[in-house]
Parts: structure tokens; sequence; C-alpha cells
């Protein structure tokens, strides 16, 4: 892989003077259940600026997935708010595109480049450019051969890419990834990994990721995000964009995890 440090090319999400793409603000989302109610985060706030990569990490049941619906506009909080670009998030959006854990994200009777293609024509988007659009996407995860193959055709991992591709094309405010690479070998899952930072230097988008990998969360974030068990509290917020990703056993990143590691299995201890 070409690229070597992973420097912010975006104002430092510390810069007081760039606003904001996204701020949540004391969010604290919920269910109803018939019989009772399950607060998944209370009062979490974070912001996000053009160019981060944020990483939503914590142990299972603290609320990631919630959190992501909740950006993406599935789910309204009880308490708090949500903001892209300054107007409060409503409902779901072309602007902020979700990738999904399940390899079967992909609609089956369709071709890479015609899934890649359908939320483009769905928003408008004239047939020539979202079929150039969908193009250049797909050669950006590198599967142009595989443009007129269809889903069942392609191993998890290449399937992963499409569901990218397509999110790209789209050309979101935000990137919302929920543990996509969860169902992969660990080799594909490193790759995969390698090539998401390789899309980022190449088209420094805004990214929100969310893991219960420590090593993933420090190697894919410029800013990890750290929630508490269930229900889910930011624990801390630790900036990472300065760490050398091509020296995964350095001394910096062998340091953050293991920092990160003591703050979750401390809150382990206390339980919920
Ligand atoms: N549809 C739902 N109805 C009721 N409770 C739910 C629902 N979805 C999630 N929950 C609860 O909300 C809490 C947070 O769930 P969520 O799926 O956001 O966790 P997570 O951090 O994504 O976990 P994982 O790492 O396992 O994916 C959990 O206690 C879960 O049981
Ligand atoms: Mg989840």
């Amino acid at each position: 892989m070409a690229m070597a440090q992973r420097e912010a090319p975006f104002p430092a999400s510390t810069d007081a003077a760039s606003a904001p793409v996204l701020t949540v603000d004391g969010v604290t989302l919920q269910y109803k259940t018939p019989d009772h109610l399950v607060t998944a985060t209370y009062r979490v706030g974070f912001d996000i600026h053009l160019g981060d990569r944020l990483v939503l990490l914590g142990p299972s049941g603290c609320g990631k997935s919630t959190l992501l619906k909740a950006i993406a506009g599935f789910l309204k909080p009880v308490e708090g708010a949500i903001h892209l670009k300054g107007k409060p998030v409503t409902g779901p959006g072309p602007d902020r595109m979700m990738v999904f854990q399940e390899f079967d994200q992909l609609l089956p009777w369709k071709s890479v480049k015609d899934n890649v293609a359908f939320p483009m024509l769905e928003n408008g988007v004239a047939r020539n450019e979202a079929n150039q659009r969908a193009m250049e996407a797909i050669d950006k995860v590198n599967l142009t051969r595989f443009a007129d193959v269809y889903p069942h055709m392609l191993s998890g991992g290449m399937k992963q890419r499409v569901a990218i591709a397509r999110a790209m094309a789209m050309r979101p405010d935000v990137l919302l990834m929920d543990e996509p690479y969860a169902a992969l070998d660990a080799l594909t899952r490193r790759k995969m990994q390698e090539e998401l930072l390789q899309l980022w230097d190449d088209i420094r988008f805004t990214l929100i990721f969310v893991t219960h990998s420590i090593e993933e969360a420090v190697l894919i974030g410029s800013r990890v995000v750290v929630l508490s068990p269930h229900p889910g509290q930011v624990r801390a917020e630790l900036n990472c964009h300065h760490l050398d990703v091509t020296h995964q056993d350095g001394p910096e990143f062998q340091m953050l995890t293991r920092r990160i590691s003591r703050m979750l299995f401390e809150d382990k201890s206390v339980g919920h």
C-alpha cells in the first residue's frame, strides 16, 4: 500500500474555525417494547468534521448500531439532537449512505453496475451520469472487471466493496459503516481495511465507522469515540490521526490499543 502516514487532509477536528459536518448532541435513544423501555444510548455527544474517520467503539449492546440508525435518520432521539450541516436530521436521506455488516445488501437481480447506479437513479440522477459515476466508483474499489456480473457470482468481500461503491457513488456528506468487515476472514478483513484507507486517501470522504474491535478502531479511525457498556455513554474520545498504520506493531499503536482495552475492561467490571 502506497500510503505511509495518515495525515489529516482537512483542518484538525479540534480546529474551532471549521464547522462540523455532523453534530450529535446529548443524544438519548430508546426502544419501546410491549413491556418495557430499553435505553440504548444515554446523552451521547460528539462532532464530526470534514474528512474525519470517526470510529464508534464499544462492547456488544452498547448502542453503536442504534446510534448509527439515528444518524441515518431511522430513529428519533428522545433527548438531544443530531444536526447535519447545521440542519436537524429528521429522516433518512442520500446525504448519509450506510454500509451494513451483511453481505446480502445488494439486489440479486441486478448486475454490479446496476446495483451501484440504482440509488442514484432513484434520487433523480440521469441514466448516463448514473452509469458513469457507477463505473468510476466500481473502478475505485477495483471491481471494473466484475461490473456486469450478478451478486451471487461475488465473494463476501467483493459484495462489500460493491456496497461501498454504491454508497460512495451517491457522494454522501457522511458514509456510515456498521461493522462492515465483521463477517470476513482475518486476511480479507485486513485487506479491506487497507483498501478503505486507500480509498479515503484518494477521495477524502467523511466516515463514521462502527466496530467492537480495538485494533480495527485504531487502524481505521482518525478519532475513536469509546462507548461504555449498555446504555452507551461516551467514555473517552481519542485522537489517532497521527499514527502510522504501516507500523501496527509500533509502540504508539500498541500503547493506544492497551489504553482502550483497559478502559473497556474497567467498564466491564462495573457492570450494568
Ligand atoms: N429493535 C429493538 N427493540 C428493542 N431493543 C433493541 C432493539 N434493537 C436494539 N435493542 C437494544 O438496544 C441496545 C443497543 O443495541 P445495539 O444493536 O445498538 O448495540 P450494538 O452496540 O450495535 O451491539 P453489537 O456490537 O452487538 O452490534 C441493546 O440492549 C439491544 O438489546
Ligand atoms: Mg451493532
